[in-house]
């Protein structure tokens, strides 16, 4: 994660930002303490990547690249706006010891806002890309030679779920919270031949952000849960921690957007889940 010191809604390169509706700067620093804490509290282990000025996006850890055992795919992001800030996540996982593998040049990726894994017990993985708005389908062949890992191609369908993280939430091998407005008939297909026991959601549902979600083991730590969402989690035996960050919403980030997990190894068939 990476903390709000420099977060700002300065520019607009999705939907939901709009300039004269900033956020609060100390409201936002309390909002992402108390996301700190309630993932610590659920069991995980958080690491810092220090800000810089000058990057108000930076606090969108998940969009810095793809992660998987020891190593790093950086993104390169469709925007200028935010390509500064490739250069530090870089760094940052070099200096903690990280494998770096670049992307060859032409397209874009915007890290695991746009990959997200599904790991199923004795199953290799397989990581669901989307592309469209940030991420172009072209690179999803080097992601899964840099990382050994089957990529499966979604088209994401509405510029409000401009990422694959605002629609698609993996939840174990079995589960998923699925936005169907996120994407087309064949995107659909896709998911559901992955996904046995998809949690559909309406536009309604998934415009609260709630497929931006973060899974720590059985807890699910969401932006907002709309009851029936949160009656079928907690059915399939997971609890549910609703976190305010209404501030990061403004730049059209939710929980998700604000972590990048690093407890994540595609190469491994294994019988364990991680997030
Ligand atoms: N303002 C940021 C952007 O438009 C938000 C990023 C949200 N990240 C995500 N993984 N969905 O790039």
């Amino acid at each position: 994660m990476c903390p709000p010191d420099n977060f700002g809604v300065v520019y607009e390169i999705n939907p939901w930002m709009h300039t004269e509706v900033g956020p609060d700067p100390d409201l936002a620093r309390a909002q992402f303490d108390n996301l700190v804490a309630t993932l610590t509290a659920s069991g995980a282990e958080v690491e810092m990547l220090p800000s810089e000025t000058g990057l108000p996006d930076m606090v969108f850890t998940a969009n810095a690249g793809v992660v998987s055992g020891g190593t790093f795919v950086p993104a390169r992001f469709r925007h200028p706006q935010r390509q500064g800030e490739t250069p530090l996540d870089t760094a940052w996982f070099r200096s903690n010891g990280y494998d770096v593998r670049e992307l060859p040049a032409g397209g874009c990726q915007e890290g695991a806002g746009d990959a997200l894994p599904i790991f199923s017990p004795g199953i290799r993985p397989v990581l669901v890309c989307g592309y469209r708005f940030r991420s172009d389908i072209s690179t999803h062949g080097a992601i899964s030679s840099l990382l050994g890992v089957p990529t499966r191609s979604v088209e994401l369908a509405d510029d409000r779920f401009y990422h694959l993280d605002l629609c698609f939430c993996p939840l174990n091998g079995r589960r998923a919270m699925v936005a169907s407005a996120g994407f087309d008939r064949y995107g659909m297909a896709v998911i559901e031949s992955l996904v046995p026991e998809p949690l559909i959601l309406d536009t309604e549902e998934a415009l609260s952000f709630c497929a931006n979600s973060v899974v720590v083991g059985d807890v699910v730590v969401m932006p907002a849960c709309p009851p029936r969402v949160g009656r079928i989690l907690e059915s399939w035996g997971f609890s549910v921690v609703v976190v305010d960050v209404g501030e990061f919403l403004k730049a059209g980030g939710g929980c998700r957007c604000l972590t990048l997990a690093l407890d994540v190894d595609l190469s491994d068939t294994c019988d364990s889940q991680a997030t």
